[in-house]
């Protein structure tokens, strides 16, 4: 059952990406959610496929998922009772897609609710995330993990850089469409230090490029848990350390993340405070 389970996720996220690039040079409507924070048809229509597939394998798994989760206003139903609970992005850098530029991609991980059990009634979800999927389509390429097990990119394996001074640093940031300045002022302690800071503008991309050592470290503020769920499993299996930006443990709802190569890690949590 769990190597099925486990399978899906890529499953679901190659039928995503396709699904995207197929409206990649359609018109799409785009909408917006707040003044910078966008979302088009294709988002929605990504989305629905998904669900509607993991609907018809596993009724029972939880969803949490980001444009369900705005018309719902937060409302995910009660994951209590679900032994896995699907966690979407249907496509992480919506404004790049609408702009036409390709950093874009579809993220999905599966988390494992250790705290069920059929005979009981736990009102509370305890877990970890035990697979995760990032697929870029425009830029055919497609991250994998599953936990223990290593991280991959095209079914090859990948690990994180081993740069150890921060001043040979390639690190990544973003900005909240709800709060852009909150990250100023780390922003600016961390340009001071590193090689180069970049903005790409998918958190779940920027996680999976630690991953694979094209960049060093990756840390923003306000995130949701569809933003960062595949990617910090990816990350971790690929040598990461993924904490918050203090250095406790992340926590997925959290809204702050401090991933990094490990080699660095202690050099940013000294950064920011
Ligand atoms: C956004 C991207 C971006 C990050 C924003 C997110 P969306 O997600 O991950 O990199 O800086 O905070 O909201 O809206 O493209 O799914
Ligand atoms: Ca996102
Ligand atoms: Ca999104």
């Amino acid at each position: 059952m769990e190597t099925q389970i486990v399978d899906f996720v890529p499953f679901l996220a190659q039928k995503a990406g396709d699904f995207i690039l197929d409206r990649w040079h359609d018109d799409f409507f785009v909408d917006k959610k707040s003044e910078f924070d966008l979302v088009t048809s294709v988002d929605k229509e990504v989305e629905e496929l998904i669900i509607g597939e993991i609907k018809s394998a596993y009724p029972t798994f939880g969803i949490i998922a980001e444009e369900s989760a705005y018309e719902s206003g937060g409302d995910f139903g009660d994951l209590s009772k679900c032994p896995y609970i699907w966690i979407i992005d249907p496509i992480d850098g919506t404004t790049n897609f609408s702009h036409g530029f390709p950093f874009y991609c579809v993220s999905i991980a599966l988390f494992k609710n250790t705290n069920y059990s059929e005979s009981k009634n736990y009102d509370y979800i305890e877990g970890e995330i035990v697979a995760g999927a990032v697929y870029a389509p425009k830029l055919n390429e497609f991250f994998t993990a599953v936990k223990g097990q290593g991280a991959f990119l095209n079914e090859v394996p990948i690990n994180c850089s081993k740069v150890s001074k921060i001043s040979e640093a390639m690190v990544a940031t973003g900005f909240s469409p709800y709060d852009r300045e909150k990250n100023l002022p780390n922003f600016t302690k961390a340009l001071k230090k590193v090689q180069a800071v970049r903005r790409t503008g998918s958190a779940a991309m920027d996680l999976c490029y630690l991953a694979m050592g094209r960049l060093d470290a990756f840390w923003e503020y306000d995130l949701k848990p569809w933003d960062i769920a595949a990617g910090s499993l990816i990350a971790k299996e690929a040598g990461a350390v993924v904490s918050d930006s203090n250095g406790n443990q992340l926590d997925l709802f959290g809204g702050d993340i401090l991933a990094t190569n490990k080699k660095i890690h202690k050099n940013f949590i000294k950064i920011f405070n």
